[in-house]
């Protein structure tokens, strides 16, 4: 059981005292309302709904195709089942980069329609004017560096970011500025452990980290990887907690069975 239980509601105060007082803070992915339920329920400080739901719930190959209504769509039903945790939802990409207008539009609509805590955004100086904009209206932003899926294009590939100097000091700069811009988190996605921990080290707002080594603030999974749902992404950083695939697949098996052997339903299971 999360030792952080007593804490009724939990804010972005709550995630900058924490940091402050050096406990690490727990986050995970979460698109509907049942497993959102769970996870609130389990104690988890704070719930991300990824733009990951467009791998992990459309079977997108990327995290580019989702839209800001469907974000709107998994983030209610989130937000739904909430007690306790924070809500964090992503703005997709097309959202918000390249038009502060737009950006604030998207955010607003986020927290209007989905009921969200805060918003989360890819990129460091490059979308700024945006980051700005949100928080003129009082919306929180939590920023994302190192990895970020929505470039992937640019990119070209999924390895880990930042080996390069030049690339360390350039995530270095962004931290920086994000914090001084008024970015209440920041996420590190795929970066050494060495550079995440200096990151964390500098600035005193809470870095959570996903592949980035155990020096940061928190972590962050992806829910239906670290329960085994996904059945063929096993990335070195990725703890797996469970293997439902297989789980529900044999509980799929067994009623397949029950039913062609007229086993299900029994005496006691009708009316
Ligand atoms: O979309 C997502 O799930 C994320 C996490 C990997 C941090 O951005």
């Amino acid at each position: 059981m999360s030792v952080h239980k007593d804490i009724k509601r939990v804010t972005t105060h709550v995630l900058q005292e924490m940091k402050t007082r050096g406990e690490k803070i727990t986050m995970l992915t979460a698109y509907d309302y049942s497993m959102a339920g769970i996870l609130d329920d389990a104690g988890v400080d704070v719930l991300l709904v990824g733009d990951s739901a467009s791998n992990v719930m459309a079977g997108h190959e990327t995290t580019l195709p989702i839209t800001l209504d469907q974000m709107i769509y998994h983030g209610a039903s989130v937000v739904r089942a909430v007690k306790r945790a924070l809500v964090i939802v992503d703005l997709p990409f097309g959202s918000y980069q390249g038009n502060s207008r737009a950006a604030l539009d998207s955010a607003v609509r986020i927290m209007k329609e989905a009921g969200a805590h805060a918003v989360k955004l890819e990129g460091g100086a490059e979308v700024q004017e945006s980051i700005k904009r949100i928080l003129s209206a009082g919306v929180p932003v939590m920023g994302h560096l190192g990895l970020t899926p929505q470039s992937i294009y640019k990119f070209g590939t999924y390895t880990v970011r930042a080996k390069e100097e030049a690339e360390a000091e350039k995530l270095l700069e962004d931290a920086e500025l994000l914090q001084e811009l008024g970015c209440f988190a920041i996420v590190l996605e795929k970066i050494p452990a060495k550079l995440a921990a200096k990151v964390a080290e500098k600035i005193w707002i809470p870095v959570i980290g996903i592949g980035a080594g155990g020096g940061v603030d928190g972590q962050v999974l992806v829910t239906h990887d670290m329960l085994g749902i996904t059945k063929d992404f096993r990335p070195r950083f990725l703890r797996r907690y469970l293997d439902l695939y297989e789980s529900i697949k044999g509980a799929v098996n067994q009623y397949i069975e029950d039913v062609r052997s007229r086993d299900f339903p029994n005496d006691k299971e009708q009316y």
